[in-house]
């Protein structure tokens, strides 16, 4: 139930409007001066306050004013006499008070104000605690928010880690499968491992991205693994190859490509495995489809690069290892031909820069020291 606080130093008004109410819905409380008014207020939860204005002692409107200031939820109102109108005008223009109701007031109305003035109330109330729902909602909203981002970060931190457990597992797995290869003929043993290095190292060296540094370098390790699909008699012959042997060993690049295509997270390495046989100028010593010049991946085209410097440098059962003058005018000779000049380009000069020492045999590569690094 609602509570009204009157306030009028007249007794007989009090007396009256207490009878008017009598049979009203809500507490009537009455006290003959401001103090009073305001010790009443701070003990009991008043809804609306209705002060006179002319009173002994603090007027009206100096009263309301410090109900605004210390009970600001309380719906004020003032019941004047003409006598003190402009006064109780000006407060309610300024926003002091609800509403005014003037003496002699009509019984029904006063009623009506009233109830109104609860009803705006409880309107004030119900607006402040939902504004206060929204507040207490933002905060957990945002504490929620900060739980949450802190647990994203925490799974993304697991989740690269790992990621790069997995990527290593995949590093380790794709060298097994690369050596295997090698292990066919025991004078290509480490072939794919170092055509791999130096593959990666001329992308580097041509600025390339790191992923595609990365791509270039997986797709060395597996550049052959297409051999596995050719008889060991034709991989280790030791004398030259028969025409028939030769077209055989061609389909290496096709055998590996079928060999990888099913593998979700090799797919990218797939056309690189594919032509890494094709010729810069698309002339059909290049297999398996004659590409050309740029429709020719670029790691393919790294790759073929590495893989003449890698076989042209190593022993074969006819021959020792040619020395690094040789690869440098077969490369300079079949730049734009067989290869592409770009690459040559990065490849001399990174010979320039280490000579005998970008050969080393005993490299190994580690892909993430070797990027960082
Ligand atoms: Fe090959
Ligand atoms: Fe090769």
């Amino acid at each position: 139930m609602h509570t009204v606080l009157f306030v009028d130093d007249e007794p007989n008004i009090l007396k009256t409007i207490q009878r008017i109410l009598r049979n009203e819905r809500m507490n009537v409380i009455t006290a003959s001066n401001a103090e009073n008014a305001l010790h009443i207020l701070e003990q009991n939860d008043v809804h609306v306050v209705v002060s006179d204005q002319d009173m002994p002692g603090m007027s009206g409107v100096e009263f309301l004013s410090r109900v605004r200031d210390h009970h600001p939820a309380t719906v004020r109102m003032m019941l004047t006499g003409f006598t003190a109108m402009n006064i109780a005008v000006e407060a309610v223009n300024q926003g002091e008070i609800f509403r005014l109701i003037t003496k002699p007031w009509n019984d029904e109305e006063l009623k009506v104000v009233l109830h109104q003035a609860f009803d705006h109330f409880d309107l004030k109330h119900e607006i402040r605690r939902l504004n206060q729902l929204t507040r207490s909602q933002n905060f957990s909203l945002q504490d929620m928010n900060k739980t949450l981002e802190a647990k994203v970060r925490e799974r993304t931190r697991q989740l690269d880690e790992k990621n790069r457990e997995l990527r290593t597992a995949y590093i380790q797995t794709i060298r097994a499968l690369a050596e295997a290869i090698d292990a066919k003929d025991a004078y290509t043993r480490g072939h794919s491992e170092r055509v791999a290095v130096y593959a990666s190292r001329i992308a580097r060296e041509m600025k390339l991205e790191t992923p595609l540094i990365e791509r270039v370098y997986f797709a060395g390790l597996l550049h052959d693994v297409g051999k596995i699909g050719i008889p060991d008699a034709i991989i280790a012959k030791p004398e030259r190859l028969t025409d028939e042997e030769y077209e055989e060993i061609k389909r290496h690049p096709e055998i590996g490509a079928k060999i990888l295509e099913p593998v979700e997270f090799l797919r990218q390495i797939v056309p690189c495995v594919r032509h890494h046989h094709e010729w810069f100028d698309g002339s059909d010593r290049g297999y398996p489809e004659r590409l050309v010049s740029h429709s020719i991946p670029l790691p393919s085209r790294i790759i073929l690069v590495a893989d003449t410097a890698e076989a042209m440098t190593s022993d074969r059962p006819y021959r020792k290892g040619l020395p690094l003058h040789r690869v440098t005018t077969e490369l300079k000779k079949f730049s734009g031909s067989q290869f592409d000049p770009v690459v040559v380009d990065a490849f001399l000069g990174l010979l320039d820069k280490e000579g005998e020492n970008f050969l080393s045999k005993n490299q190994k590569f580690d892909i993430y020291e070797f990027i960082e690094g």
